[in-house]
């Protein structure tokens, strides 16, 4: 028996990086999972790879911040497997954020981000979390980021937005423990996956590198061991909470 066996899980933005081995590892663990990616080339590309192992998969193009969006990847969410067990809050603006003075984020830039990683949370959840509470039973993990611990300059934007996770996740899972639905915060410390970005030169991962207990790159699979513990039966009674995967860089 696997841990998720026929559970349903949605993963936004589940095309490439991090949430793509989320997916394919909750598909090991017989969960039907749901790629709500706002590219559909990729989240059509990982829900083949998926459906080419025998996991049972639906690509749904999804734009998080959109409201419009959100709803009809529910509702297809619900045509195609008829209910949702666990939402897990991937999606961001990440990869492609260009490092600069706070002075130089434009109003738009920070509002396009919080529109993706803050609303696009909340959004996921106000249409995800109806269906949870008419099963009396849910799992939302949200992602959030270990870069909250200790600050970073030069994305002010999208420290602000992750520190929002926090908060989202503390004051929505006091709003629906009644209905048992658990609410928790991941924070990676820093992955690398295949995806190239600018957030981390190759001088600052080796200062991070010589910061943690573990003295290795992390990599997306360390994240699979507390996704799968917080999407499982083995968390019922753990709600509200963060757990920092980071090979101890900081300590939480
Ligand atoms: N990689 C890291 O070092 C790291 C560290 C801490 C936290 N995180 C967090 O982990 C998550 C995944 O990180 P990653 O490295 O895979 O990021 P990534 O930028 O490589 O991937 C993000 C995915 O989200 C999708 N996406 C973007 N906007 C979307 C939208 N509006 N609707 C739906 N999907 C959308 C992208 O297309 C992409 O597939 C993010 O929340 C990120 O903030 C990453």
């Amino acid at each position: 028996m696997h841990r998720l066996q026929d559970k349903v899980a949605i993963i936004t933005g589940a095309g490439q990086g991090i949430g793509q081995v989320y997916a394919e590892r909750m598909g090991e663990e017989g969960a039907k999972v749901v790629v709500a990616e706002v590219n559909p080339a990729r989240g059509e590309a990982v829900a083949e790879r998926l459906h080419s192992r025998g996991q049972d998969t639906l690509a749904v193009a999804t734009d998080v911040s959109s409201e419009e969006s959100v709803k009809a990847m529910v509702e297809a969410a619900l045509r195609e497997y008829g209910r949702i067990d666990i939402l897990v809050n991937n999606a961001a603006i990440f990869h492609t954020i260009k490092m600069k003075p706070f002075e130089e984020i434009s109003l738009l830039e920070w509002q396009q981000l919080m529109a993706v990683n803050v609303t696009g949370v909340f959004l996921c959840c106000k249409w995800v979390i109806p269906v949870m509470k008419k099963q009396n039973r849910g799992k939302v993990i949200n992602i959030s980021s270990g870069v909250v611990f200790g600050g970073r300059p030069f994305y002010l934007h999208y420290v602000t937005s992750k520190a929002g996770i926090i908060g989202l996740t503390r004051g929505l899972a006091r709003e629906v423990g009644d209905w048992n639905i658990n609410v928790n915060t991941i924070t990676p410390g820093p992955v690398v996956t295949e995806v190239p970005r600018e957030t981390v030169s190759p001088e600052q991962a080796k200062a991070l590198l010589a910061q943690k207990c573990f003295k290795r790159a992390q990599v997306p699979a360390d994240l699979v061991g507390a996704l799968m513990f917080l999407a499982s039966d083995e968390s019922d009674y753990i709600t509200g909470q963060l757990i920092n995967v980071d090979g101890g860089l900081a300590m939480h």
